[in-house]
């Protein structure tokens, strides 16, 4: 297993895992997938679409969350990294998207009705990000967290290659809780609810690779262990479809998580 466990990382191999994106934000954008419907349609159940909604993409990456979203909501996207940003403005040219962080989010106090984290909040100063995520929902407002994880149950060249993408580290989980419960023990949300789903996402070769160059754990490596390990994923990929397969369906599982803003009481 290559690198460090979650739960060894210290902050500062934190924020430099998180600023490789920077690096590496075509590959990000050509590989890594989008979200499954269920999903969305698990957030617009606990009511964070309706029309005239104010929406914000948090750590939006280059879109793939904000992409998806409703055109009836207001949608806003921060993202803390310049190159990620460019290829966001190329892809979702209809969003304007602001540079900022989690932990000092640039609107002001009770602007959205719902924040949104596509595969980053495990990136975050967590406690910190939920005070300001707070500070910048309504009152009745939510807090939605996704993540894609690779399903290696269902698919043999994914255990090939499980090892390169650290599948062993599976956020939700950072450190030693799940994020469930660091959204529990914060006063300013009410209990966090959990939806599953599996799902396939039709990809290509290129696709992969890019994918796993994109993943903070490989693109942090020298030139030579980078290649190695898209010479082995490769290599993966032909012992299962051949050499010549034009269409690779990548298994996902997808954890969505919202928790509502606790109402004030009134003095
Ligand atoms: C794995 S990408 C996810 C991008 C996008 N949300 C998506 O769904 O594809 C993680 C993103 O989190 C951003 N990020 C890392 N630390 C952050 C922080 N403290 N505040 C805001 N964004 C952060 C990175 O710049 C990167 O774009």
């Amino acid at each position: 297993m290559f690198g460090p466990t979650e739960s060894e990382l210290s902050d500062l191999d934190r924020v430099r895992l998180a600023q490789s994106f920077g690096e590496i934000a075509a590959a990000y954008e050509l590989g890594r997938p989008e979200y499954p419907d269920e999903a969305l349609t698990f957030w617009d159940d606990c009511g964070a679409f309706e029309r005239g909604h104010s929406v914000l993409d948090l750590a939006a990456g280059t879109g793939k969350l904000t992409r998806l979203l409703p055109v009836i909501c207001n949608l806003h996207a921060v993202e803390p990294l310049t190159q990620m940003r460019a290829e966001f403005s190329r892809a979702v040219p209809d969003v304007e998207v602001l540079d900022g962080t989690a932990e000092q989010i640039p609107f002001a106090d009770c602007t959205f009705d719902a924040v949104l984290v596509g595969q980053a909040f495990h990136w975050f100063d967590p406690q910190v990000a939920l005070d300001e995520i707070a500070r910048v929902l309504k009152p009745g407002g939510g807090v939605g967290m996704i993540w894609n994880t690779d399903d290696i149950d269902a698919a043999s060249w994914l255990v090939d290659v499980a090892d390169e993408k650290l599948a062993a580290v599976a956020p939700p989980v950072i450190g030693e809780h799940s994020v469930v419960e660091i959204i529990d023990v914060n006063s300013g949300f009410g209990p966090a609810e959990t939806f599953e789903c599996r799902w396939e996402h039709l990809t290509s070769v290129e696709g992969v690779l890019a994918d796993m160059l994109s993943r903070s754990y490989v693109s942090v490596r020298p030139p030579d262990e980078r290649l190695a390990v898209l010479t082995r994923t490769r290599q993966a990929i032909e012992r299962q479809f051949g050499s010549d397969v034009k269409t690779i369906p990548h298994p996902y599982r997808t954890t969505t998580i919202w928790s509502p803003l606790v109402e004030a009481t009134p003095a």
